[in-house]
């Protein structure tokens, strides 16, 4: 580990006292031990040093044990929960003025535990519409109380089961996306002439890329990924690089903890960003088991029915989804070439640590977990992937549907109404639905699209009730397993 020490374990006795003296004190080790009953989380500081190298299966239960004790805790001001100074953005912000409410349903913090909203029908599963968060990047409207879309753009709780291969896909791809440019570059130098090739990655289509002689890029042609190309998997917009980045982002927004790696000394310049007389409130090996959990969760599976009619049914509805043109964004599965989980990754940029930030990141093999063997493979021993998305951004409304064009900010750039292909795996057990998770049946959510899903939507708004609830059947089949 190159740039950070290990995490001192908090006392909580100590940081009580501190409470009521801000500012005068330090957490320090040495004046209390920990309690019990000290009303603190146990499996903070619990990681030390983070992990390196390849893991064992046993270390990598033990690190992702860890990890669920913090996804479950509920924190409290003793761990340093709350951020009186700082707003929820993602780049360091300070409020203008201190805050009132520890817990502010709008701009937040508003959870204890990261589980309260990740809960259905398990631990990192989805939830209903009650523990939607309100989206603001907040430099502006930091401290909003209203739920008008003016202030936020309000998004439903979406599940994590799988997101480690998630992940690894969107690495795969970027890296293709990457050597592409490369190469339509170096082309064009070698031979003096634009050159214009595919951004084509695991069958996925982002458009086209054209490199001039002189060495400038046209990404006029890009199509539903970033201008520098890394396909960001995480959000329903399709903006977050990774579960490391997420999580420093969502301890901050939901729980005002704070990331060592984003918000301490060596980034912000001061050891208490948030002002709540706490310091190094999550490590980076805390954060690292807190990945671990969330990389290893197992993904949804395809349940087969009781019912011998619901299995026939849900045939049909497969098959009609590939007739409507629903399997153009909703690919049945991507190709992965490796299982190799790297945290910190390779994507992630000052703030969230990254693979460059130390000597030798871990490696979590994701084929010794028990429900790697159950995915398929293809002839070239590619795990074939069943999230039933594409990673890639779509326009999703238009004139006549305009449901999904909701939200009134755009963020990070992204146009208002463009969103991610949502990963169908797991639909069946995470009702309402859509990005407001405000579509209360599978149909409605359908004849909702629109924009570049109009064709497949009209396909399926002009079949027969009965055709429409075949798709259904089928969607029900892909669940989380309880
Ligand atoms: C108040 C409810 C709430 C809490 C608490 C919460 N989340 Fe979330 N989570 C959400 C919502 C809503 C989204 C979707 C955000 C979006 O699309 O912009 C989400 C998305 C995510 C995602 C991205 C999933 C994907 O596939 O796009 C990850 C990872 C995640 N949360 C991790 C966490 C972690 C770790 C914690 C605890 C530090 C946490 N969440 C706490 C509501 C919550
Ligand atoms: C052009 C790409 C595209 C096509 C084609 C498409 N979808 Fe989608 N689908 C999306 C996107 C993007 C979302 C996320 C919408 C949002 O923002 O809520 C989505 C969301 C969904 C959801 C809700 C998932 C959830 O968890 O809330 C279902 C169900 C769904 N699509 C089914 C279908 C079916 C069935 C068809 C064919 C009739 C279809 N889609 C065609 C892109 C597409």
């Amino acid at each position: 580990m190159k740039k950070f020490g290990m995490k001192q374990k908090l006392s909580g006795l100590v940081s009580a006292a501190c409470l009521l003296v801000v500012g005068l004190c330090v957490n320090n080790p040495v004046l209390a031990e920990s309690v019990p009953w000290d009303e603190t989380t146990k499996e903070l500081g619990q990681t030390g040093e983070l992990p390196a190298g390849r893991l064992s299966k046993r270390a990598l239960q033990a690190l992702s044990d860890t990890g669920k004790g913090l996804f479950s805790a509920q924190f409290t001001p003793a761990d340093g929960a709350g951020r009186p100074n700082a707003t929820q953005a993602i780049i360091p912000t300070k409020t203008k003025r201190p805050r009132q409410h520890t817990l502010l349903r709008t701009a937040g913090p508003d959870a204890t535990a990261c589980s309260s909203c990740h809960n259905q029908p398990v631990l990192g599963g989805a939830s209903d519409f009650v523990t939607n968060v309100f989206v603001s990047e907040g430099f502006t409207q930091a401290d909003f109380d209203s739920v008008d879309p003016q202030f936020s753009n309000e998004r439903g709780s979406n599940h994590l089961m799988g997101s480690g291969l998630v992940e690894l896909l969107a690495r795969e791809m970027s890296r293709d996306l990457a050597d592409i440019r490369a190469k339509a570059l170096r082309t064009a130098r070698a031979t003096e002439q634009s050159v214009r090739l595919p951004l084509l990655t695991k069958a996925v289509s982002f458009g086209y890329i054209t490199a001039h002689a002189d060495g400038l890029i046209d990404l006029s042609e890009v199509d539903g990924v970033d201008a520098d190309l890394t396909v960001r998997p995480f959000s329903q917009k399709g903006v977050m690089t990774s579960l490391r980045q997420f999580t420093v982002n969502a301890m901050n927004h939901h729980h005002g903890m704070q990331a060592d790696e984003r918000f301490g000394m060596a980034v912000t310049g001061t050891d208490d960003f948030d002002g709540d007389g706490y310091f190094n409130e999550l490590s980076p090996g805390d954060i690292s088991a807190l990945v671990a959990w969330q990389a290893t969760l197992e993904p949804p599976v395809v349940e087969t029915p009781e019912n011998s009619d619901w299995i026939a049914a849900a045939q049909r509805g497969k098959e009609a989804m590939g007739a409507y043109g629903c399997l153009e964004c909703h690919r049945s599965t991507l190709p992965l070439d490796s299982l190799d989980f790297y945290d910190p990754g390779p994507l992630d940029v000052v703030g969230t640590l990254s693979i460059n930030d130390v000597e030798e990141a871990a490696i979590y093999d994701l084929s010794l977990l028990h429900w790697a063997a159950s995915l398929e493979r293809n002839d070239s021993g590619q795990v074939l992937v069943p999230l039933f998305g594409d990673l890639k951004r779509h326009q999703m409304s238009d004139r006549q549907n305009n449901a999904l064009a909701n939200e009134q900010l755009s963020q990070r750039f992204v146009d208002r109404t463009r969103f991610m292909t949502a990963e169908l795996w797991g639909v069946g057990s995470t009702a309402p639905y859509g990005h407001r998770n405000d579509f209360l049946t599978l149909k409605s959510i359908v004849l909702a699209h629109g924009g570049d899903a109009k064709a497949a939507r009209n396909a399926f708004a002009e079949a027969d009730e009965k055709a429409q609830l075949d798709v259904v059947a089928f969607l029900k089949t892909l669940v989380i397993a309880p």
